[in-house]
């Protein structure tokens, strides 16, 4: 039987449960995230409410399973007008007893859904070693492009990443 989860975009209210999700992410996938849990744990809920787009095309996803949130992945659009036509999509992550039940490809479609609005090109940077995330993404269309080396640093260890883009059908008005 599949999992039963919903997805929708964060709201400012969500803020807690959004802050405890993201610090659990950065504790316990370090090497998956360019932020540290030692960076955002200090950081006042108002600043994550801050956080949480509320208008425009940045968005931030949150997969809920019942009123608990599970999951989230984030959008972000380059802001310099040269750049506009192209977003980021990161934050990408599934509490671990929700993994292989298809949340994460569930939330990496609706990041690009959403974006074919606003962009037309999607890229992300995964861990060369991460093969969950790897082919959760290059399953849903992303192409590889390069590799990044030593993009994280945790200690003494260096993580390389891959980057990806993922083309979109150019909307109108786009
Ligand atoms: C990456 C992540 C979001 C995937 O979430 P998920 O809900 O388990 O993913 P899904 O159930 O939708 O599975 C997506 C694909 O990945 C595969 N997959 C999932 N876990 C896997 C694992 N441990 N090893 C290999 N493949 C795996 C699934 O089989 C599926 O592929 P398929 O459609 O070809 O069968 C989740 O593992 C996670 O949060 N990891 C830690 C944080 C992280 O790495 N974030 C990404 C940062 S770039």
């Amino acid at each position: 039987m599949s999992a039963s989860f919903s997805i929708r975009p964060l709201r400012p209210s969500d803020a807690r449960a959004y802050r405890d999700l993201r610090l659990e992410a950065l504790q316990g996938s370090p090497e998956a995230f360019g932020s540290s849990y030692e960076e955002e744990a200090p950081l006042p809920l108002e600043t994550i409410e801050a956080r949480i787009p509320t208008s425009g095309p940045n968005a931030i996803f949150g997969a809920f399973a019942g009123e608990a949130l599970v999951g989230m992945a984030g959008f972000a659009v380059y802001e310099r007008v040269k750049a506009r036509h192209k977003g980021v999509m990161w934050g990408v992550f599934v509490r671990p007893e929700w993994r292989k039940q298809r949340v994460g490809k569930a939330l990496v479609r609706q990041v690009i859904d959403h974006a074919s609005r606003h962009v037309i090109m999607i890229e992300a940077a995964v861990g060369l070693a991460n093969e969950s995330a790897r082919r959760t993404y290059h399953g849903l269309g992303f192409t590889p492009y390069g590799v990044e080396r030593k993009a994280i640093r945790i200690g003494d260890v260096f993580h390389d990443e891959e980057l990806l883009y993922l083309d979109l059908p150019q909307a109108q008005g786009v």
